[in-house]
This record gives C-alpha cells, structure tokens and sequence, in this order.
C-alpha cells in the first residue's frame, strides 16, 4: 500500500495534530504525516511532531509581506515534502484564495461547531451563548470563506447545562479526534467523492 503524504498545519495545542500522528501509527493506516507547519512558535504541537519525529517547520506569517506571499512559501514546503493532502488542524490563519485552488479537494479542516452553525473563531462560546441543546464538530474540504465546504463527517455534542467554555470543549475535542482520523482514512483511501458540494463515502 503507497501510503498518501500529508501536510498538517497548526498554530497551537495541536491536539488534533496527536489525533493525527495516532492514528497514522495504526498499522493500515492509508496515510503518513510528513510534515508540520507552525506559525507560531511556541505551538505545543511542534513538541508533538518532534516527538514522532515528523519534520517541524516554524513560518511565522509576520515574516512575510503579503499572505500571499506567506501562503506561497508554505506551499513550497509542502510540495518539496511530496504532499499529497494538506489538514488544517487549529491553524489560526485565513488562507489565501490562490493556495485553497491549489490544494483543490486535497485540503480538510476541523471546526469545532456543527456547520453551518457557529462559524468563526469562537465557535464554543456563540453555541453556549445561543443556549443550543447539541453542537458537536464537523470536519470538511476547505473553500474559499472561511469555515464553509462540503462536509466529510460531523458528530454531535449534547450541551449540559452547566457546561462552561472548557468543559464543553473538552467534549467537543474528544469527537474532533475521532471524526478528524476517520475522515483523513476515508479521504487518503479515495472513497470520497463531492457531487454538488455534497460527499459521499464509498465503501
Ligand atoms: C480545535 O477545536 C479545532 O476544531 C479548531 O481549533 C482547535 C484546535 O485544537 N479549529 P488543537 O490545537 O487541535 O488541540
């Protein structure tokens, strides 16, 4: 089995990121993470890629004259690491129209909401301040507005009542991690196919 490349791109805790590196440990596992970028450099998951021994680059935005030109040089990195599939796993960045057309149907996000509710980057607290009684999270192929494309997988999250930011995001994050590796299986195994932004899984 040729295993896909995948690029992983972080700005933080890169819980995700571990999710991710777990997963591709599994044996069968149809993909294999060969690079992380951070752009930032305190980034927790940077310690998680070392540990697993995946190359680790750091490209701080503010280095760079124009997102462009940032999103440009991190699509240099990706391609000289022959990726084949790029997932944004807490990267706090808006990507560039140019760079999301690059990586066409290649590229999959995780949101922590259950889109298209609560987009944005407070996804948590607009679901607890709208007093929903479910969120959960949904990974998707990335389009160019932020938080919008065809849906892979989404998994639902009951709200407590006396849930806070955290402890909602705790559970929220424990289905990320599941969602994020079954839908990086289906999508490195070719069984997903978008017909009018809609994805179906093949068996
Ligand atoms: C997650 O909630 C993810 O959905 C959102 O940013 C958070 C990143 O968490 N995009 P982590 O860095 O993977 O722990």
């Amino acid at each position: 089995m040729t295993k896909k490349r995948v690029g992983v791109l972080i700005s933080g805790s890169g819980s995700n990121l571990q999710a991710l590196i777990d997963a591709c440990a599994q044996p069968n596992f149809p993909a294999e993470i060969v690079l992380v970028i951070s752009n930032n450099a305190d980034a927790y998951g940077l310690t998680r890629a070392k540990d697993a021994g995946i190359p680790a680059h750091i490209l701080n935005h503010k280095d760079y004259a124009s997102r462009d030109a940032f999103d440009q040089a991190m699509h240099q990195l990706l391609e000289l690491h022959l990726a084949d599939i790029v997932c944004l796993a807490g990267f706090m960045r808006l990507l560039s129209d140019g760079f999301v057309k690059n990586w066409h149907n290649k590229l999959i996000n995780i949101h922590p909401s259950l889109l298209p509710s609560f987009k944005g980057a407070h996804a948590i607290r607009d679901a607890l301040a709208a007093g929903v009684k479910i969120t959960g999270c949904t990974v998707h192929f990335v389009r160019a507005e932020m938080d919008s494309g065809p849906i892979i997988i989404q998994a639902a999250v009951p709200v407590m009542q006396d849930d806070t930011q955290d402890s909602l995001a705790v559970r929220v994050l424990e289905q990320e991690h599941v969602c994020y590796a079954k839908a990086l299986r289906w999508l490195a195994e070719d069984k997903l196919t978008i017909v009018g932004e809609k994805v179906g899984v093949s068996n």
